[in-house]
């Protein structure tokens, strides 16, 4: 992978993995990038305990990559606060609202798969957060992402996920709907289909406005923590912890998500 200056101007770019835009893995961030800001604020004190979190495992100015960097909503505050950071992402159109954002152009990107990562830097931090990492749908690509990571991982590297806690939807037997605001005239409705064996999710965002309906159908497969010791180690890596939020608290049953930190084996 490449960093400085290799900004998305093509859409044939592929420095950070083999995706071809356009494929699966870039069909949610094509379909949501101009909504995507009002779905995921870009500020708040969630943001602020992330990076005071990751501050604290490698403060600032290390360097960071971001797996699904998305619109920058992480990225551009991680490199206010001093990290040289590069975003990786499989949707072109996700990346140029990115640059749009980012007023001070600190934040180098590039397209491409993160289950495939082609790695040419080694980073102090690998950060994957929001669930991102389960939108890999199959146990290899997850396992596939995390060789990568370890490639991308200086020595005495860290790579932190966020992911949900599995139970919020392994406990969903039958299909359920949520409701979200967007803006004054538009609406967001998300049907949830979970298949329990297959630890898939299946989400239908709608968008409803103005402009009429948009239906993005968004799967994404969720691995038990179990599981993802079990893969961390097939990659050369291992969980070295796990809370339940950004804030270090410790992980119960009914803990809404997990934050996992992670090193390479040979440390
Ligand atoms: C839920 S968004 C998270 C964005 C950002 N990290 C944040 O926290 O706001 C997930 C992002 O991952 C990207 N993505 C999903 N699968 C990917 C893949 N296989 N390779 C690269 N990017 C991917 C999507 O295009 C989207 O921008």
């Amino acid at each position: 992978m490449t960093t400085g200056t290799d900004r998305p101007t093509d859409a044939e770019a592929t420095p950070g993995g083999s995706a071809a835009p356009g494929g699966n893995s870039s069909a949610y961030g094509e379909s949501l990038a101009d909504v995507y800001d009002s779905l995921y604020p870009a500020a708040g004190p969630a943001i602020d305990s992330m990076v005071g979190f990751l501050q604290k495992l490698r403060p600032a100015p290390a360097s960071l990559l971001e797996l699904g960097v998305g619109t920058g909503r992480l990225a551009i505050p991680l490199a206010g606060s001093g990290y040289r950071v590069h975003g990786v992402d499989a949707s072109p159109a996700m990346l140029a609202k990115l640059h749009e954002n980012d007023s001070t152009g600190r934040v180098t990107t590039s397209v491409g798969d993160f289950s495939a990562l082609a790695v040419e830097e080694r980073y102090d931090l690998v950060l994957t957060a929001l669930n991102t990492f389960f939108m890999l749908p199959t146990q290899e690509q997850q396992i596939s992402c995390l060789r990568g990571i370890h490639d991308a991982l200086a020595d005495d590297g860290v790579a932190v996920f966020e992911t949900y806690n599995p139970q919020v939807y392994h406990r969903l037997t039958e299909a359920t709907t949520r409701v979200g605001h967007l803006a004054p005239d538009a609406l967001l409705l998300d049907t949830i289909q979970v298949n329990q064996s297959l630890q898939s999710v299946l989400v239908v965002h709608t968008i409803m406005s103005a402009g009429g309906l948009r239906k993005v159908p968004e799967v994404s497969r969720y691995a038990w923590p179990a599981e993802f010791d079990v893969m961390a180690r097939l990659a050369g890596l291992r969980v070295t912890d796990r809370w339940a939020d950004w804030d270090r608290s410790p992980v119960t049953s009914h803990s809404e998500k997990h934050v996992y930190v992670v090193e390479r084996q040979n440390v």
